[in-house]
């Protein structure tokens, strides 16, 4: 088989994915023209000429505005089911999905309509697709922590239906340790705890990710490759980082794909995985972040198959769905 065929035919986790970062320019226009709202682009094509960044920031700016056009309920089932009609096609067989309900509750959206659409579009995928998911509710880290505990609270009613937090947004100056005490409230909810951490922050805001926050996994990573005490201990706890290769390119996290270090994560013992991030923005979904480091890095088909088992062992699936994936 070709190579496409065989990454498409990998059944895989994703593990990191924003949901709002997978809204489409031609669904942007036909939301914006659905709710009457207005964006500053005349077409599809401006859009997607606008998607030029040369950091973190440059492309949050623009993914916050591209998420004013969700309003409503089907808005929010819409996009997800977008997501995972999609990546059906890519092997995906259970996403781990971040949602960002502060960019949608300090418009006035209510979370109540955020969340509900998602989780109908879920249901949907599972019995279309047959993909399963789960929600991660993911805090912007350039707001407060009083604001994130807001969030949590507003949250509430839906728990039981939310497997994780997360930590997103601008990173540089929002070190983990801003969010201590919001962290620990979740942990004690039963949650599961990811945070997003080096990726363009330096190796200490991993270890305050690690021992500030108590993280299950970390989102990125990139940067504890310059810390060798760090990886010896990423590796030994075997934690799960989630590298996300199109976008570290488009960020310009690795200035050229040919220099992206997924197989130096692998070879340091670091369980790594392969996750789109912001399809919509980074151009690929999650088998096309596959083909990217299969041929910029050369990859073969062992470590590609490897990085797909990553994905279900790195996972918040329970053991014996984990294991159901093997
Ligand atoms: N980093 C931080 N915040 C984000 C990202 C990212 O890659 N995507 C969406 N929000
Ligand atoms: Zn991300």
């Amino acid at each position: 088989t070709d190579l496409d065929t065989f990454i498409a035919g990998l059944p895989k986790a994703e593990l990191h994915l924003h949901i709002e970062g997978s809204l489409e320019p031609e669904l942007m226009f036909a939301l914006a023209a659905r709710n009457g709202v207005t964006i500053p682009f005349a077409s599809v094509e401006e859009v997607r000429a606008a998607y030029d960044f040369s950091n973190l920031q440059d492309f949050l700016d623009i993914y916050y505005a591209g998420a004013q056009v969700l309003l409503t309920r089907q808005d929010f089932h819409d996009l997800a089911a977008a997501y995972f009609a999609r990546v059906a096609a890519d092997g995906v067989v259970h996403a781990e999905i971040m949602f960002d309900p502060q960019t949608h509750t300090d418009r006035g959206v209510a979370f109540a309509e955020v969340i509900e659409g998602l989780l109908s579009a879920m249901a949907v995928a599972e019995a279309e697709h047959g993909i399963t998911s789960s929600l991660i509710l993911s805090f912007l880290r350039h707001l407060s922590e009083d604001a994130a505990f807001a969030t949590l609270a507003e949250a509430e009613p839906w728990l039981d239906r939310i497997t994780a937090v997360g930590l997103d947004s601008s990173e540089l100056g929002h070190p983990p340790e801003k969010f201590a005490r919001v962290f620990a409230a979740a942990r004690e909810k039963g949650l599961k705890i990811t945070a997003h951490a080096g990726e363009e922050g330096p190796p200490d805001y991993v270890h305050q990710a690690l021992d500030v926050l108590g993280v299950d996994r970390i989102d990125h990573g990139n940067r504890a490759l310059e810390d060798p005490a760090l990886i010896e201990r990423l590796a030994r706890e075997g934690m799960t980082l989630t590298v996300c290769p199109l976008s570290n390119h488009k960020l310009c996290v690795v200035d050229d794909l040919a220099d992206h270090p997924i197989d130096a994560m692998l070879a340091r013992g670091l369980k790594a995985t392969i996750n789109s991030d912001d399809p919509a923005y980074f151009g690929g979904y999650v088998a096309d972040n596959y083909r990217a480091v299969a041929t910029a890095r050369g990859l073969d088909r062992a470590a590609l198959a490897r990085l797909a088992r990553n994905s279900f062992t790195g996972s918040f699936l329970p053991e014996e769905a984990v294991a159901a994936h093997l």
